[in-house]
C-alpha cells in the first residue's frame, strides 16, 4: 500500500426531510449571507427550493439565488455567479442538485477568493488555496461532487471540460434525503448508476500491489449498485434501495475507496470529450467508453479482471483460461449496463467518428505524454479505444 493523505471533513447529515435543516447548518458552519445555487428548474418543480428558502427564514438568514445551471457546466455562469458574491457579500453558497451544481458552485467560491480569472484552475495556470465554504443538498447519486474536493467545469469558447480539485472544495455539510431521488427520470438515474460504478473502476484498476482493504470496499461498493440498481429503475419511489445508492454514490468518490493506490482516471478524461462535443450526460459517455478500455488494456493484468469477474459478476473462474473469465466480466457489465437502458457504443450515444481526431486532439497530450496509470495511453491508444467504442 503507498503512503496516503485521506482527508473528507463533511458532515453529512442522511435521510428523510433533512433538507429542512439546511438553514440550521448553514448557521453552524458559520454562514450569514448565502448563495443559493442550483440548476435548470428540477428543484423549482418538485417544491425544494421552496423548502429551503423556508428554513433560511426560519433562521433569518439572507440569501439571494442564482439558478440555470447546465449539465456539464459552462465557464459563463460561474463568472456570473462570482460577481454576485462579491457584490452582495456572500459568505458561503449552497448547491442544491446534482453534480453540476455542486461543481458549479465550487468554481464559483474557489473564483471569489482569487484575484486572477477562476479558469486558471481548470487549465493548470494556479492552484486554488482558499474558497467560500459550500453546502450541499443532492438531488441525483452519480457524481460524488458532496463529498469530493473535485469540480468539473465547461469553457464554452472551444467547448473544453476540465476538471480542478483541493481540499478547500470539500463540503463543509451536505445533505442526502434519497426521496429527493424519486422524481429522477429513469435514464438521468441510469447515468447517475454508471458514473457511480465508474468512479469504483477508475480506483479498482491498479499496479498498486496488496491494496487488500480498498479492493473489497470497491467491490461492495459494486456489488451493492448491481443489487440495488434494478430495483430503482423498475421503482423509482423504492426508498431503500435509493438509500443505498445515494450512499455508495458518496462512498465511491470520496476516495475512501481509493486511497494507498495508484488511481487510473484516463476514462473519465476521454468521456469528458464526448460530454464536451455532444453535451451527453456523462454516465451515458461513461457507458460507452469503459467496456472499450477495459478490453483495450485487459490483458496487462489478466488477474484483476478475472478478480472482479469472480467477485462481483459472480462469474465462474476459468484456472484453464483466465482471459475469458475476464472478457465474461466485461460482457456481464455490458449487459447490466444496457438492461438499466443505458448507451453502449458511439451510434447509441449519438456521437460521430470522424470527430475521433478532435476528440484526441482536444484531450491535450503533449509530445511523450501519456494518459492513465493502469496502462499509460499514447494518443494512438486513445484513438483505439474510442474506436473500440464505435
Ligand atoms: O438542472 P435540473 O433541472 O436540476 O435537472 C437535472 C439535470 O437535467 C436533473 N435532475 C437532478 N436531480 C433531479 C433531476 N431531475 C429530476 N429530479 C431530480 N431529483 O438531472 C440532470 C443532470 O443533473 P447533473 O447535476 O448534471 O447530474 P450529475 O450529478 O450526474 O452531474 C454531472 C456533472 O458532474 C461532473 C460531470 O462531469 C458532469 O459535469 N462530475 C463531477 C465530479 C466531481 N465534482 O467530483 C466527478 C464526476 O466524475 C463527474 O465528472
Ligand atoms: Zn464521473
Amino acid at each position: 500500500m503507498n503512503n496516503f493523505t485521506f482527508y473528507s471533513p463533511t458532515y453529512f447529515a442522511f435521510g428523510r426531510q433533512t433538507e429542512n435543516e439546511a438553514g440550521q447548518y448553514i448557521r453552524r458552519f458559520g454562514g450569514t449571507k448565502v448563495l443559493i445555487h442550483y440548476g435548470g428548474g428540477s428543484v423549482k418543480r418538485s417544491g425544494l427550493l421552496d423548502r429551503v428558502i423556508a428554513s433560511l427564514k426560519t433562521e433569518k438568514i439572507p440569501y439571494v439565488e442564482l439558478g440555470g445551471v447546465m449539465p456539464n457546466p459552462r465557464s459563463g455562469l460561474v463568472y456570473e455567479g462570482i460577481e454576485l458574491c462579491k457584490k452582495e457579500d456572500v459568505d458561503f453558497i449552497l448547491a442544491v442538485g446534482g453534480g453540476s451544481s455542486i461543481d458549479s458552485a465550487k468554481a464559483i467560491a474557489a473564483g471569489v477568493k482569487y484575484s486572477g480569472d477562476f479558469w486558471d484552475f481548470f487549465d493548470g495556470k494556479a492552484e486554488i488555496q482558499q474558497a467560500l465554504p459550500i453546502g450541499t443538498i443532492l438531488t441525483i447519486a452519480a457524481a460524488g461532487s458532496e463529498g469530493s474536493g473535485d469540480t468539473v467545469i465547461t469553457k464554452e469558447e472551444g467547448m473544453y471540460k476540465r476538471g480542478a480539485g483541493s481540499d478547500a472544495l470539500r463540503p463543509v455539510f451536505s445533505i442526502l434525503n434519497p426521496e429527493l431521488t424519486f422524481t429522477l427520470p429513469p435514464f438521468q438515474t441510469a447515468c447517475g448508476i454508471a458514473d457511480i460504478m465508474a468512479h469504483v473502476f477508475e480506483r479498482y484498476f491498479t499496479n498498486t500491489k496488496d491494496v487488500e482493504i480498498t479492493d473489497r470496499l470497491c467491490e461492495a461498493v459494486l456489488s451493492t449498485m448491481v443489487r440495488e440498481s434494478p430495483k430503482v429503475i423498475k421503482n423509482p419511489s423504492d426508498y431503500e434501495a435509493r438509500a443505498n445508492i445515494m450512499w455508495a454514490g458518496m462512498v465511491a468518490h470520496n476516495n475512501l475507496c481509493g486511497v494507498g493506490r495508484e488511481q487510473d482516471w484516463s476514462s473519465h478524461v476521454i468521456e469528458h470529450e464526448l460530454s464536451a462535443l455532444y453535451d451527453v450526460a456523462h454516465g451515458a459517455g461513461l457507458a460507452v467508453i469503459f467496456p472499450a478500455w477495459m478490453k483495450y488494456v485487459m490483458k496487462h493484468d489478466i488477474n484483476r479482471f478475472a478478480q472482479i469477474a469472480v467477485r462481483v459478476w459472480g462469474c465462474t473462474m476459468d484456472f484453464a483460461n483466465p482471459e475469458a473469465t475476464a472478457m465474461e466480466g466485461i460482457h456481464r457489465l455490458e449487459t447490466f449496463w444496457s438492461s438499466l437502458g443505458l448507451p453502449l457504443n458511439f451510434a447509441e450515444l449519438g456521437a460521430k467518428e470522424e470527430d475521433i481526431p478532435f476528440m484526441v486532439r482536444n484531450i491535450g497530450l503533449k509530445e511523450g505524454e501519456t494518459l492513465g496509470s493502469f496502462v499509460p495511453l499514447s494518443n494512438e491508444d486513445i484513438e483505439k479505444i474510442y474506436r473500440l467504442a464505435l
